[in-house]
C-alpha cells in the first residue's frame, strides 16, 4: 500500500484505486488539508468543460430524428425511461456499497464491497450513455418548461460531475471529502434527471414497456 492516509475503520479500499485514492471526511479518515485545493482544479475544470461542451451542443445542435424500436417497448421513451430507472438503481447499490466502505453502515465491510462499488458506478454510467445520445441528438438542450430546463442542466451536470470524480480518483493530493462530496453530487444529479423525465412519462403516461 503506496498511500500512508488510514482507511475508514473496517474498510477494505476506497472507490476506484484502493492504493491511491484519498479518502472523505468519515470517522477515522484524515485528508491532505485546505493546501490541497489547488489540487481540485484540473479534476473541476475538466467536468465543468465537459458539461458546458454538452450544453454547447445541445443549444446549438438541430434537433434530428432517429428511428429507435427495441422489442417488446412501446418506444425510444420508454427505452429510455427504463433505462434511467436501471441507471438509478445502480447508483443506489453504488451508495450503499460506498456507506459500507466507509463505516457508515454495517459493521465491516468485505473485500468484495469495493469492487461492487466500483462495478455498479461503472454500469451505472454506461447504461446512461445512449440514453442522452438520444436526449442530444432528437431533443437538444430543451428550456420550454422548468421540468425540461432542470432536466437538461442535470443531464450536462452529471457527466460534468463524473468527469471530475474519474479525474479525481488517481490523485493523491486532493481533499479527503473530494470522492463523497462529487460522488454525491453524480447520485443528485442522475436522481433529478430521473425525476424530471423517467417519473414524470410514468405519471403521465402511465408504467409499462
Ligand atoms: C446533456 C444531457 C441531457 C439533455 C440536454 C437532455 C434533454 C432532454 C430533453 C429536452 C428531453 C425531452 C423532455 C420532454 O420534452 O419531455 C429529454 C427526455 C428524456 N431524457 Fe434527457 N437529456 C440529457 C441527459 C439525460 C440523461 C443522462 C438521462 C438518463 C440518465 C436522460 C433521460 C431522459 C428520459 C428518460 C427522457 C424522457 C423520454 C423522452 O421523452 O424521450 N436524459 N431529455
Amino acid at each position: 500500500m503506496s498511500n500512508t492516509e488510514p482507511r475508514p475503520a473496517g474498510s477494505p479500499a476506497t472507490d476506484d484505486d484502493p492504493d491511491t485514492a484519498p479518502v472523505g471526511p468519515f470517522p477515522g479518515v484524515t485528508s491532505p488539508g485546505r493546501g490541497a485545493l489547488p489540487a481540485l482544479a484540473v479534476p473541476v475544470l475538466g467536468g465543468l468543460a465537459l458539461a458546458v461542451v454538452l450544453g454547447v451542443y445541445g443549444r446549438l445542435h438541430e434537433p434530428g430524428t432517429v428511428a429507435v424500436s427495441v422489442a417488446g417497448f412501446s418506444g425510444p421513451a420508454y427505452v429510455k425511461a427504463w433505462l434511467t430507472t436501471v441507471a438509478v438503481l445502480l447508483a443506489v447499490v453504488q451508495l450503499v456499497s460506498a456507506l459500507n466502505m466507509y463505516g457508515r453502515i454495517g459493521h465491516a465491510s468485505p473485500s468484495w464491497v469495493s469492487t461492487l462499488h466500483r462495478w455498479s458506478g461503472r454500469l451505472a454510467v454506461l447504461v446512461t450513455v445512449p440514453v442522452v445520445v438520444h436526449c442530444l441528438y432528437v431533443f437538444g438542450f430543451g428550456y420550454d418548461s422548468p421540468r425540461v430546463l432542470v432536466h437538461s442542466l442535470a443531464g450536462c451536470l452529471f457527466y460534468g460531475a463524473f468527469a471530475t470524480k474519474m479525474l479525481s480518483l488517481p490523485r493523491r493530493d486532493v481533499p479527503g471529502w473530494t470522492l463523497p462530496v462529487v460522488g454525491g453530487v453524480v447520485f443528485s444529479a442522475l436522481v433529478a434527471l430521473w425525476l424530471t423525465a423517467a417519473l414524470w412519462l410514468f405519471t403521465t403516461r402511465g408504467v409499462h414497456l
